[in-house]
């Protein structure tokens, strides 16, 4: 363990759905963090010479059969410790306390009056919002413990041992609902743990110019690039790294944003001065979807010839012993009970730029730790340009997924055209950042319209604009009534085959992101 990741918070996984949230949230105070198992060994724990341990919530009840099994000598280790909800009535539990399942939880918002302002609730106001989610409740806390708070209706909020190196919350601090939920764990992060804010973008780039140029020696590295973020950063940063010995590369299936290839291109070569080719495949990937409509069909020729293409253009680029990945650690994050089986198939439909199975690269992924916000960050701090770093996510068969029916040049570009008035509004009008993902829509319908005294008769054009934290689910953005009619206007003003603009209102589930 070195600077930046001792003295940090180890996680254990009770599988909640906001575990990840938790370290974050962590990470927000510049503080490392990791998520483990629940049941993890103390040794395994110390080995990682974190400054506090954080027990996440989770679905069991302690009672239950299925309780996740964990380590219960770390209950008696040196290390301070924070319970959150299942954590606290684990600690409730193993301390000699009661713990009771009344049939009735509390789900929601509560109010909560601070008892005892000392450490964990320091400066946090006597009365504030939290956000609860549990069915069962502390009843009586372990002996020498006391309440550090209570919630309006006499529940115990949050209770320590009597130094406080035990602390527990029954609500979510790491949830925005509760209000005062950063500082009650930056007070345990700082006031209780000891923790050390290393985790910083500059920190983080210095210890992986030196991983990288350990791992890779004299060897080469070839990178893939998307267009995307996260490759663009690992792209940036192999070049901080090793310079030339790492050449990236753009496929270009033809089926990027308008410019986008360009722009990445010249973000990284002519901005930063990495060694970067692009290689216009677009022809191959068109003719092979021709006349293909089924998007599942789509995907696959897609992602096959992804893999030619690579194939074929590292054997030309010559011996590259190495193959860097953006691999972020949502994918790696070993959640001993919490990684749902919808995790696993969200991820199996999105295969293009995934390694081809019989390829003998090793790898080199310098995000493996991070979290998409902390990429952003890093890339901030490399140098590239906030257009790029700020990029909605991208499906890798790109615009193919988004031209309902037969993909042809003509049908690309028209959707081009529109999705980059579509963009150039949501800038002009400040609302890019808000929203998680927006895109056009090619559908195969004509509509009739009129346009001065001529009557038309062109392509139907859906726009969709979502919020989300991780693309698992998703809610329809409330777009300003003014921007949607800009968009329309300008849309079916200056884009030719487009007469018509739809908005779509589906959040995910029942509907998913894309249309195909
Ligand atoms: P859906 O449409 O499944 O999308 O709600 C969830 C997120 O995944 C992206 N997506 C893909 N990404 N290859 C990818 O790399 C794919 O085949 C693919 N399909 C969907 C989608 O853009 C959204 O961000």
């Amino acid at each position: 363990m070195n600077k930046i990741h001792s003295n940090g918070i180890v996680i254990l996984d009770f599988g909640s759905q906001y575990t990840q949230l938790i370290a974050r949230r962590v990470r927000e105070q510049n503080v490392f963090s990791e998520i483990l198992p629940p049941e993890t060994s103390l040794e395994t724990i110390i080995s990682r010479n974190p400054a506090g341990l954080i027990l996440s919530g989770g679905p069991s009840s302690i009672f239950g059969d299925e309780a996740p099994e964990f380590d219960e000598s770390i209950l008696n280790a040196e290390i301070p410790i924070l319970g959150i909800c299942y954590g606290l009535q684990l600690l409730a539990h193993h301390h000699g306390g009661s713990v009771e399942s009344t049939g009735q939880g509390e789900y929601g918002f509560a109010t909560i009056s601070v008892d005892d302002d000392t450490k964990l609730f320091s400066k946090i106001p006597k009365e504030s919002q939290v956000w609860m989610s549990h069915m069962d409740r502390v009843s009586r806390i372990p002996d020498g413990w006391n309440v550090l708070a209570h919630s309006s209706n006499g529940i115990v909020a949050a209770m320590a041992n009597h130094d406080q190196t035990r602390v527990a919350t029954q609500f979510h601090p790491e949830v925005a609902h509760t209000k005062e939920g950063q500082s009650i764990l930056r007070n345990f992060l700082f006031n209780i743990a000891t923790c050390a804010p290393t985790w910083t973008a500059g920190n983080f780039i210095d210890e992986q110019v030196d991983l990288i140029r350990k791992q890779v020696g004299d060897g080469k590295v070839l990178c893939g690039v998307s267009g995307g973020v996260d490759s663009t950063v690992v792209a940036a940063l192999l070049h901080k790294a090793i310079g030339s010995q790492s050449t990236a590369v753009l496929i270009d299936h033809g089926l990027l944003r308008k410019n986008e290839a360009r722009d990445c291109v010249r973000a990284l070569k002519s901005g930063l001065g990495v060694n970067i080719n692009m290689f216009d495949e677009s022809d191959i990937f068109l003719s092979k979807l021709k006349g293909v409509t089924d998007p599942e069909k789509k995907r696959k020729i897609i992602g096959n010839q992804f893999i030619y293409s690579f194939d074929r253009i590292s054997a030309e680029l010559g011996e590259m012993k190495f193959l860097a990945q953006g691999t972020l650690y949502p994918d790696v994050v070993e959640s001993g009970v919490s990684k749902g089986k919808t995790a696993h198939m969200i991820k199996s439909h999105h295969n293009v730029g995934g390694l081809p199975d019989d390829m003998t690269f090793e790898l080199v992924e310098p995000l493996r730790e991070l979290f998409k916000d902390e990429v952003r960050n890093v890339g901030r701090a490399l140098g590239l340009p906030e257009s790029l770093i700020e990029r909605h996510p991208f499906p890798g068969p790109g615009l193919a997924v988004r031209i309902m029916g037969d993909i042809t040049k003509e049908r690309i570009q028209i959707l081009q055209e529109a999705d980059q008035v579509y963009m150039d509004i949501l800038h002009e009008d400040g609302l890019y950042n808000e929203i998680w993902q927006a895109f056009a829509v090619l559908i195969p319908v004509k509509t009739v319209g009129v346009m001065g005294d001529q009557r038309t008769y062109e392509s139907l054009l859906g726009i969709r604009a979502v919020t989300s934290t991780d693309g698992m689910t998703a809610d329809w953005y409330r777009m300003p009534a003014d921007t949607l009619s800009k968009i329309s206007n300008r849309i079916v003003n200056s884009v030719r085959g487009i007469n018509r603009v739809v908005y779509d209102i589906t959040s995910k589930p029942p509907g998913t992101i894309e249309w195909e």
